[in-house]
């Protein structure tokens, strides 16, 4: 069944949606997911190539798309962004904090720059989209979702610095909850398991790694891009009035078998 087929049309056809890092991986299967239901969807990102075949994919969906080249931790940057969208397809009503940068590196190897490059993207990155954000969101009684990890609340190998940066995510989306939820805005946390077909598990798992992944699976499979941009659209509808500061895992059920044998896989690489 499509997702389509559970939001009547009305719900997100004025709806803004922007989406950081929205040119590939899970971002742009949010992206999508929005698309699909109908809402106008604005996407950022390093790359221009990368950006153009996105829109491309998107506006196929039949919505009014934006795309524009921003690093999430340039704050001007994004601030110009959130101007040049609300010209462009009105007021935002949701954000999406998907931009993120990771690699597998020994904390004891891992210089100073790379672990701060990576807090910068994911923490930094998220806090400045928000704050770019936050007029129109205002305006909108809008609605936050910042992409967590499960390193956030579990220690994984060789991923001291993105575990740092999740963790903060995750407190940021609390402490915005508590302070914004008086302007009507929500604000939530999504915590994907792998994903199929991203840069993610590219950069994280060889072919060995993700055999053994896959066993610390309960459902036994990766996910989906558009399974986190289901909760995503849940989350920004009607159906999630009164959800704020919440996490939704969205990992298969990985969590529940720790991170042992991924550290296992890791550490024999
Ligand atoms: C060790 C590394 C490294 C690696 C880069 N560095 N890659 N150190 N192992 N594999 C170091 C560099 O040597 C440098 O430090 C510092 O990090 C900055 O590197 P740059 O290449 O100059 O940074 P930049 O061009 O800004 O690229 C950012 C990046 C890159 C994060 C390093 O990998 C990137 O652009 N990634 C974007 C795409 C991505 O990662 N997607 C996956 C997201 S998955 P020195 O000291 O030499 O200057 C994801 C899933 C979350 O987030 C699940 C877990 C949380």
């Amino acid at each position: 069944m499509k997702i389509s087929e559970y939001f009547p049309s009305e719900v997100f056809k004025d709806r803004t949606v922007f989406v950081t890092g929205g040119g590939s991986g899970i971002n742009l299967g949010i992206a999508k997911s929005y698309a699909a239901v109908g809402a106008k969807v604005a996407i950022c990102g390093r790359t221009e190539e990368r950006l153009d075949q996105a829109k491309g994919e998107l506006e196929a969906l039949g919505v009014k798309i934006h795309a524009v080249v921003a690093d999430v931790r340039d704050y001007e940057a994004l601030q110009d962004a959130c101007d040049e969208i609300h010209v462009a397809l009105g007021p935002i009503s949701d954000l999406v904090c998907g931009a993120a940068g990771n690699f597998l590196c020994p904390a004891n190897e891992m210089s100073a720059n790379a672990f701060r490059t990576v807090v910068d993207i994911d923490l930094i990155g998220t806090f400045n989209a928000t704050r770019a954000a936050f007029e129109q969101l205002k305006e909108t009684h809008g609605c936050v979702l910042m992409v967590s990890a499960g390193q956030a609340y579990m220690p994984y190998s060789h991923q001291a610095h993105a575990g740092a940066a999740k963790a903060g995510i995750e407190n940021l989306a609390k402490n915005l909850a508590l302070e914004w939820g008086q302007y009507g805005i929500r604000v939530n946390t999504v915590v994907p398991g792998p994903i199929e077909g991203t840069e993610g598990v590219k950069r994280l798992t060889d072919e060995k790694q993700k055999h053994m992944l896959l066993q610390s699976i309960p459902l036994k499979r990766l996910g989906l891009p558009e399974e986190i941009g289901q909760v995503a659209v849940f989350l920004s509808s009607p159906m999630a009035a009164y959800i704020t500061g919440s996490q939704i895992v969205c990992d298969g059920g990985m969590n529940l078998s720790g991170s042992a044998l991924f550290n296992m896989a890791v550490n024999q690489a």
